[in-house]
């Protein structure tokens, strides 16, 4: 079966480490909106200086805030789908099948939710998570106003950090802004450990992050990506399947439980 699921599931049957490495495509059958690629994708609408640089908030932290609130709210009412929770049963399955025990670890660009949501534990967030928020001055850990967040507000003033009074920012990695080193190196580390890496959803155009994958690939890795439409990184695949995470992942888990 030399299809591209065929290779797939041959790799992941012959593998103990794999890492799941996932960008916006990810939870696009969510209902969560992507960034580059689609007509209605954020930086197609909005432009992320204004929206995700340290100046844009300084500019306008009210604007900012209600943005990244109004994904938060979006994230809220969403639900993870089915290649989340694929994801999630693959090591199981694959100790099902093969009888050995297998690690999945998920290394993902995502500010969501959904894959813990779906199961998925020790999930690796190179650019932040959206339910992280912390004081802009101190960079101590900072809280939400009450209630559900407003998905259709412009402009709403952050809260207020509770130790030093300054504003309270999304917890997400800006542009121009270092990647958590710590996150990074575990990251890295997970990849020289593996034996295959699946890439999930990703136009693999936003770097240090879109190093993982193309290291993988020169550390002899079986690379494969899932995504409708070959990537920025498809030259570093052993595989391009070209499906979507909710259709993919879920026939994936069939063929390694078959
Ligand atoms: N299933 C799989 N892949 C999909 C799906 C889907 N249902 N829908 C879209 N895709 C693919 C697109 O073809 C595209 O290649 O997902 C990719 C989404 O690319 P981007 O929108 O650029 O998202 P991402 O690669 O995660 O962006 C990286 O950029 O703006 C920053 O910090 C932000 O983490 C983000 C980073």
């Amino acid at each position: 079966m030399n299809t591209a699921s065929g290779q797939v599931t041959r790799a992941l049957l012959q593998s103990r480490r794999i890492v799941v490495f996932s960008g916006a495509g990810m939870s696009a059958e969510s209902g969560i909106g992507t960034f580059r690629n689609a007509p209605d994708s954020h930086w197609s609408r909005f432009d992320p200086r204004e929206l995700a640089s340290p100046d844009g908030w300084r500019a306008n932290p009210q604007r900012v805030w209600a943005w990244y609130e109004s994904r938060r709210a979006e994230v809220l009412a969403a639900q993870p789908n089915g290649g989340h929770f694929a994801i999630a049963q693959l090591a199981s399955a694959l100790h099902a099948r093969t009888g050995r025990e297998v690690q999945v670890d998920v290394v993902t660009q995502n500010v969501d939710n959904l894959h813990e949501r779906a199961g998925s534990t020790g999930v690796v967030h190179l650019h932040g998570s959206l339910f992280a928020p912390r004081c802009f001055a101190c960079a101590r850990p900072g809280a939400f106003a009450d209630g559900v967040p407003d998905r259709k507000a412009t402009e709403v003033e952050p809260p207020s950090c509770g130790h030093c009074g300054g504003r309270i920012r999304p917890g997400v990695v800006w542009f121009g802004e270092a990647m958590p080193q710590a996150e990074f190196r575990l990251a890295e580390d997970l990849v020289d450990a593996c034996d295959a890496m699946l890439v999930i959803g990703t136009s693999g155009v936003v770097f240090p992050a879109a190093e993982l994958p193309i290291n993988a690939h020169h550390l002899g890795k079986f690379v494969a990506e899932i995504n409708p439409t070959p990537s920025n990184l498809v030259q570093y695949m052993r595989v391009q399947w070209p499906t979507s995470a909710a259709q993919g992942l879920p026939e994936l888990l069939q063929l390694l439980k078959a």
